[in-house]
């Protein structure tokens, strides 16, 4: 299968669907989970590990718990929406805390919170920026595990953080598996409606969605948040790749431009 096939077919709900409705993750309502049970149906039982950074109440956690029955699932966070955090305020909250404020300085974290609410046999968290490789690398030592057949960066959703986070993790995908990236924002929109969601150029082509598009039409990726070396190995090693537009398709429920990046590993 071409991953950019998907994009043609028209995709229909599926088993995933109901369960990522049942635990109340909008996965389901952004049409991405048409995606994933394609891309994950056929390791539906088999000892698969997934790693998704960001967890917020934990319900994709709980999806990917019930859908692999021997899967190990992994997540990380930096505590700003954890259900347990002092920094607890949504994006967009016109009077972000203290703490909510410092999370978005690089490596700042909510310390000292616990995972007992959601972490069991087969689902271990911890908390890290997803952009510091100490944190990141921490986490792993404490999984036990920095190889996945799945990572999933559903976290802050900025441009800096998306395309950081793909530099210091491709390496940790394995063989024949998987990247993505979710809510990848439309570039144009953000530049036409003079929006932010975490652009530095003024023209908006730091963004992931600028980035990528232009990487899938002439094969140079030009990132202003990953290294050179980042940059070559990413390249070296995309066997495909596509971006899922949940927006511009009109058989996905979606209230926003919110795009998924997928890439698949050599
Ligand atoms: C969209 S929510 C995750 C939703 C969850 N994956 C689901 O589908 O139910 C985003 C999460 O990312 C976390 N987050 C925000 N900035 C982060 C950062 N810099 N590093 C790691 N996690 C971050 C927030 O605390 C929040 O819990």
């Amino acid at each position: 299968m071409k991953l950019e096939d998907l994009n043609k077919e028209d995709l229909p709900t599926n088993e995933m669907c109901d369960i990522a409705r049942k635990h109340g993750t909008d996965k389901f309502q952004h049409g991405y989970t048409k995606v994933y049970f394609e891309l994950m149906k056929d390791k539906r039982y088999t000892e698969i590990s997934i790693f998704e950074i960001g967890i917020f109440k934990g319900n994709s956690l709980r999806l990917w718990h019930e859908f692999f029955p021997k899967g190990r699932v992994y997540g990380s966070d930096n505590g700003r929406l954890l259900p347990n955090s002092s920094a607890i305020l949504g994006s967009g909250n016109q009077n972000p805390s203290e703490d909510d404020k410092r999370l978005l300085e690089e490596h700042a974290v909510v310390a000292d919170l616990d995972f007992k609410w959601i972490e069991n046999e087969r689902i271990k968290c911890a908390i890290a920026d997803q952009r510091s490789n100490v944190q990141l690398q921490a986490a792993f030592k404490y999984f036990g595990c920095e190889k996945f057949d799945y990572i999933i960066d559903d976290a802050q959703h900025y441009q800096e953080h998306q395309q950081k986070t793909l530099g210091l993790l491709f390496p940790n995908v394995k063989s024949g598996g998987y990247y993505i990236v979710e809510d990848v924002c439309d570039y144009q929109e953000l530049f036409q409606n003079n929006k932010y969601w975490g652009q530095k150029r003024a023209d908006c082509t730091d963004c992931t969605d600028y980035v990528f598009e232009k990487y899938m039409k002439d094969g140079i990726l030009e990132s202003d948040y990953m290294t050179p070396e980042q940059v070559r190995y990413v390249t070296d090693n995309i066997a495909d790749i596509f971006m899922y537009d949940c927006f511009h398709r009109n058989n996905s429920p979606i209230n926003g431009s919110a795009r998924l990046l997928v890439l698949k590993k050599k």
